[in-house]
């Protein structure tokens, strides 16, 4: 029998994504992957360094998992970004680790392993992902079986002054369009029904060359490809995350033509202060992202919006804050992600001072909150009494009694059914809007 390998993850889609290829390359090396980390003989958590509170995670996550261990010490893996920008000192650092695997080395992760297992007391790998390398996982070993997430860029190259990503996932490097092509067909093949296309920003998707993309018009490589994937007849196409700076209108034209390319925009803001927006390198004002939101309100489609935001930016005065609230109750979005500003040391922002008090970041964080969940109570509500399409994914998390899934706009909606219908569309009449959430009649199975 081969060993066994626990694998956590903790963090964003990428991590998901990246979590999935490891598990696919551990059992196609003859590995086992267990549940319990109590008695697997490899333990791996794929880390998170976003924000302060995610990174401290993996050292909790360590000593819990230790102290419940039954038997002999595992190997103790840290993969992702927290391993790729502490390297070494994670060794010192944290002593029961003997395994790191940087953000580019997922690939390699069997033969690292392996040498944990054969006793070398310090594996590390923190390098770049080799030319040609592939990044698929086959539609037969992924976690869900309706819904895939396809990578088709990593890293970032736009160095927002407080973000950790572009040191810990490197520069951005898009996969070629052939073989995301080929992996939708495969998904779809294999009856999956959604797809994301995920990375840090989607919309810089620039591939070494057009080969995938032949035949296909649109007015960057990005918008290429959304029609090269829209044109494998895949049922639902979904997108994330979008960078304001690169976002072409061209993406809203797209999603018109295309039904099966969702009706929902992921474009994060960060802050409505042109002031704030400037220190924090955005390479945007307010006024260039209303001018994207302008446009994608204009689409014949009505389409979903969300965002993220940081509050408490340092040096953000209670005017840059009125700037931001104002800005969220112009777009009206249809969620929003808003985080405390968190000190991420080797960022640029790290050199200026973290000026904003903690309770005023709370009381910024609550303030915004509460704008939001009341302009969002309004949307929701104007979804009450029409249909929309659901892929049913699973039994509710608060009644067993309810299914519950995404609409092609992204919201979360729970109905009366069985498990019969997962895996399938079903159109649901909206009867209740709840706060993150829709609530519905099923009126036809599709
Ligand atoms: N502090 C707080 N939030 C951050 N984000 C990224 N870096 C930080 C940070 N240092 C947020 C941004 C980004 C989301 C994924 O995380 O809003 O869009
Ligand atoms: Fe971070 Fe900015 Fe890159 Fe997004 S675009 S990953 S916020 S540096």
């Amino acid at each position: 029998m081969g060993s066994t390998v626990y694998l956590e993850t903790i963090g964003c889609q990428m991590n998901v994504a990246d979590s999935e290829r490891a598990d696919v390359r551990l059992r196609a090396a003859g590995f086992d992957l267990s549940q319990s980390p109590e008695t697997a003989d490899v333990i791996i958590f794929n880390t998170c360094s976003v924000r302060e509170r995610a990174a401290n995670k993996v050292f909790t996550r360590i000593g819990e998992v230790r102290r419940q261990r039954l038997g002999r010490e595992p190997v103790v893996g840290v993969m992702g970004c927290v391993a790729q920008l502490e390297g070494k000192t994670l060794f010192d650092n944290s002593p029961s680790v003997n395994l790191i695997v940087g953000t580019r080395a997922t690939d390699r992760l069997p033969e690292l392993v392996n040498r944990a297992l054969e006793g070398e007391r310090r594996v590390i790998d923190l390098d770049e992902r080799a030319d040609g390398e592939k990044w698929d996982v086959p539609a037969t070993a992924r976690t869900s079986k309706y819904v895939a997430f396809v990578p088709i860029i990593e890293g970032c190259n736009k160095f927002c002054t407080y973000c950790i990503v572009p040191f810990s996932r490197g520069r951005e490097k898009s996969r070629a369009a052939s073989d995301i092509v080929a992996e939708i067909r495969e998904l779809r093949d294999h009856g999956y029904r959604e797809i994301h296309l995920i990375g840090q920003n989607v919309n810089s998707y620039r591939p070494g060359t057009e080969a995938g993309l032949e035949g296909f018009k649109g007015a960057t490589a990005f918008c290429r490809l959304l029609r090269a994937a829209a044109a494998t007849g895949m049922e639902r196409i979904k997108f994330t995350t979008s960078f304001p700076r690169d976002f072409h209108p061209d993406i809203v034209a797209a999603i018109d033509e295309h039904e099966n390319l969702c009706e929902w925009v992921h474009l994060p803001v960060q802050s409505g202060s042109d002031r704030v927006l400037r220190a924090m390198r955005r390479g945007h004002t307010a006024s260039d992202y209303m001018a994207r939101i302008a446009a994608i309100k204009k689409a014949r489609r009505r389409m979903a919006i969300t965002s993220d935001i940081i509050v408490g930016f340092p040096g953000e005065t209670e005017a840059d804050f009125r700037e931001t609230l104002k800005l969220v109750g112009q777009v009206g979005y249809d969620a929003l992600f808003i985080f405390k500003y968190s000190e991420r040391p080797g960022t640029p922002a790290a050199r200026l001072d973290d000026d904003v008090s903690r309770s005023e970041k709370t009381a910024r964080f609550l303030e915004l909150e509460e704008m939001q969940q009341q302009l969002q109570q309004k949307t929701y509500e104007s979804y009450l009494g029409r249909v929309i399409k659901v892929l049913v994914e699973r039994t509710s998390l608060k009644s067993d009694q309810d299914m519950s899934g995404h609409s092609t706009c992204h919201k979360v909606v729970n109905f009366p059914g069985g498990s019969a219908a997962l895996g399938e569309v079903v159109s649901v009449r909206v009867t209740e809007a709840k706060p993150n959430s829709l609530y519905g009649q099923v009126t036809q199975a599709i």
